[in-house]
């Protein structure tokens, strides 16, 4: 569904990525994994056209989208959970769920649209039935990752990027995130993942990409990757420990 077909990308003053190629499947869950600073966040934003690429393609649907602006390639349906969760704290939680369903605000059928989408998200996250008219700034660290998880979902993506979920929450909470993500798969999306847990990263994924410093230094089954004691050394400190 989505190709990076060798791409040199960075930040004006360096290189981030140096010929990455990577394949996210239709309906199938892709994490990338790594240290910090090894390019996991630039995939991302690069993929979101927040990040300027110097060479290679990037293609959904095999439509290049290489040179889109990131409403372009939102329209298309690929959306965002960026890192950090970036939601918008004074607003409450209902306006931020409003504010992921602007992709579909203009359509004919967006009323009964944004009822399907509601009730989608609320099953999947009941609490957050609860706490509609409460301010997004004053939930927990995980329920506010429920909130930018679901207000990305408001949008009813094709392809779901997320840049490490798991950030500062709570192995449990940790595991019921994921547990929701193994839940939209069987749902039908598609999803990239990016983690420094490798571990629980990959153990969730179909396929794993494993990154070193801009580049792809190892990529596979996820469940290969993850008990591979070489990369278990080498990049994935972390799961050495475990
Ligand atoms: N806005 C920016 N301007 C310049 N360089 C940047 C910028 N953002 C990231 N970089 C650099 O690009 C490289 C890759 O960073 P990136 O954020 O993609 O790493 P990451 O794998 O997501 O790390 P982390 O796990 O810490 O989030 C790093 O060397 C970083 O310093
Ligand atoms: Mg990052």
């Amino acid at each position: 569904m989505l190709n990076i077909d060798n791409i040199v990308a960075g930040y004006n003053t360096s290189v981030a990525l140096e010929n990455v190629s990577l394949d996210i499947p239709e309906g199938k869950i892709v994490s990338v994994v790594g240290a910090n600073g090894a390019g996991k966040s630039t995939i991302v934003n690069a993929i979101s056209r927040l990040v300027s690429v110097y060479s290679g393609a990037i293609r959904f649907d095999g439509k290049d989208i290489t040179s889109m602006r990131p409403t372009q390639v939102v329209e298309l349906g690929v959306v965002q959970v960026p890192e950090g969760r970036d939601i918008f704290p004074p607003l409450t939680v209902e306006e931020n769920l409003r504010l992921g369903f602007h992709r579909l605000a203009g359509r004919k059928d967006a009323a009964r649209r944004y009822e399907e989408r509601f009730s989608y998200v609320t099953g999947l996250f009941p609490i957050l039935r609860e706490r509609l008219k409460q301010r997004a700034g004053t939930m927990s660290g995980g329920e506010q990752q429920m909130v930018a998880i679901s207000r990305a979902l408001m949008a009813d993506p094709r392809l779901l990027m997320l840049d490490e979920p798991s950030l500062g929450l709570a192995p449990m909470i940790v595991d019921q995130i994921f547990d929701i993500l193994a839940r939209l798969r069987s749902d039908g999306l598609t999803i990239l993942l990016v983690e420094q847990h490798a571990d629980e990263a990959l153990k969730l994924a179909d396929y794993g990409y494993v990154m070193g410093t801009g580049k792809v230094r190892a990529k596979g089954r996820g469940e290969d990757l993850r008990t591979d004691p070489t990369l278990a050394q080498s990049y994935l400190g972390r799961m050495a420990e475990g």
